[in-house]
């Protein structure tokens, strides 16, 4: 149960605490921030607020502590992860429960959630091992009117201390994605979880704390947004910032300072279907990528671009599937379970009826319980609805139909977002060319799209983010290049 057994000093009263200094603490303030379980809408859990006189000193312990930690060897913080994963697996079950409670994620899903989050951990203890354990060596006579008088060592050096934002569709996830390869590149951690999968971040947090690793490494802090939000973003302790989450990260890009960002920001990830395609493989992949976690996934199928001649067809097998979907609690294994919040769902109502206002083709009743909404397909979308540009991160798919692939192509890279994309063919040479015109970040041909497996590069174009993420992507992004050149009195050429 969440709060109890090895996670009973996380909580007090009940009210769940923060961590710092390798303790978990009550805030000052005396104030907490309720977590609203998108299913019964009552409040489930409360965290502490934390002030900002508490970020300063989390900031200061993160400081102190990276600076030991820079030093301690890659072996030995490589062992620490593979602990800490180990103790992440084996406390699945409370965690998992907590994200069914904070963000209405089906149970199995949220099992799979810590399981995929302990294997990054240990993936990224291994990759850092064999990519951090390797330097280069130059040589001066490569470059022009230079003899063989100097040499550089070039290795990687970590950032400092990493502020790590992650979103709530994967409070576990997403935080281990940066955790992982900003401890094991020697640098301190400060992580800000969402307010919803805040108490799931705490508990992942624990097992952290249960491995060992050093006081003040690891660092976390609830609270509002708008009392600590930019303060911990603007913080002059800050050395690199990690965010996946919405339109707040251009907000942050814009007053961050001189830091290296790291940013995931959604996407509008479009599905090309080409005549040849297999509409079986299609319709299964719409409901896998469009549907899963009720749509709540940045790389969710949210815009379906098929060519007229099969559309019928793939809208029939697609209608087939949609009926054959469960909808409930989570608690029930539902695949279809209520969005993350009232507003969410207020969001997501909004897009629907203008859809309806202009004229696109309900393949299902609209219908809405609470933040529950039942899946939904809008046949004969058209550019000018909001559902064929925005995001919706709910259960609902638009399909428009095309009638040309350079029709599709010219939609997709008409967005503003540029994260993934996919296309179904059976024709290779035509899914390469496809792929090749799509301005996203990764094209997945003839499979939906999805950021996994964790080592695989994930990076957006466009509004969708800055830099590249996957685990060896991330832990050079947390690193800096230093180098030191030896100069010779006079040119060295080796067996000269
Ligand atoms: O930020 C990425 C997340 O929303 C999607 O991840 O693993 O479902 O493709 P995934």
């Amino acid at each position: 149960m969440a709060g109890s057994g090895v996670f009973e000093d996380i909580i007090e009263g009940d009210v769940f605490k923060y961590y710092t200094d390798g303790e978990w603490k009550k805030s000052a303030s005396g104030k907490s921030v309720a977590i609203i379980n998108p299913t019964t809408r009552t409040t489930q859990y409360k965290v502490q607020a934390c002030t900002q006189e508490e970020v300063n000193k989390v900031m200061e312990s993160a400081k102190i502590a990276q600076k030991q930690w820079a030093k301690t060897p890659l072996w030995k913080r490589a062992e620490l992860l593979h602990k800490a994963a180990a103790i992440l697996k084996e406390h699945k079950a409370p965690i998992a429960e907590c994200l069914v409670k904070e963000i209405a994620k089906p149970a199995k899903d949220a099992v799979t959630e810590v399981v995929r989050s302990g294997d990054l951990i240990s993936y990224c203890a291994e990759e850092g091992v064999r990519i951090l354990g390797e330097g280069k060596f130059l040589v001066s006579d490569s470059f022009p009117g230079n003899e063989r008088t100097k040499y550089c060592l070039s290795s990687k050096i970590p950032l400092g201390v990493v502020l790590a934002i992650p979103p709530f569709n994967y409070p576990v996830n997403l935080a281990v994605s940066k955790i992982g390869p900003a401890l094991i590149a020697g640098n301190s951690l400060v992580l800000k979880p969402p307010t919803q999968g805040a108490v799931a971040c705490l508990h992942m947090v624990q097992c952290f704390h249960l491995a060992g690793f050093p006081k003040g490494l690891i660092n976390c802090v609830t609270g509002k947004g708008s009392e600590i939000g930019d303060f911990l973003t603007m913080h002059p302790g800050v050395n690199c910032i990690s965010f996946t989450g919405g339109d707040t990260g251009v907000a942050i890009s814009k007053k961050a300072g001189m830091v290296p960002l790291q940013m995931e920001l959604g996407g509008k990830d479009a599905c090309i279907v080409l005549e040849d395609a297999d509409l079986d493989l299609v319709a299964a992949n719409i409901i896998k990528g469009g549907f899963s976690y009720s749509g709540q996934r940045c790389t969710a199928v949210k815009v379906v671009l098929v060519m007229e001649s099969v559309a019928d067809a793939l809208v029939e097998k697609v209608n087939a599937k949609v009926a054959k979907l469960k909808v409930g609690p989570p608690e029930d294994n539902c695949d279809i379970t209520p969005v993350v919040s009232e507003s969410s769902a207020n969001f997501i109502e909004g897009l629907a009826k203008d859809a309806k206002a202009k004229g696109a083709t309900f393949c299902q009743e609209y219908k809405r319980e609470g933040n529950l909404i039942w899946p939904l397909l809008l046949d004969n979308v058209r550019p000018d609805m909001r559902i064929a540009w925005e995001e919706p991160f709910g259960p609902i798919v638009p399909v428009i139909r095309i009638n040309s692939i350079e029709e599709g192509i010219h939609h997709c890279n008409a967005s503003n977002f540029g994260l993934q994309g996919c296309v179904f063919t059976k024709d290779i040479n035509k899914a390469i060319l496809i792929s090749d015109a799509m301005e996203t970040g990764t094209v997945q041909i003839n499979s939906a799209p999805a950021r996994g497996p964790d080592h695989f590069p994930f990076q957006g174009l466009k509004d969708s983010g800055i830099g590249s993420q996957g685990i060896t992507n991330s832990i050079n992004m947390m690193t800096k290049i230093k180098s030191t050149v030896i100069n010779l009195p006079t040119p060295s050429y080796t067996m000269g």
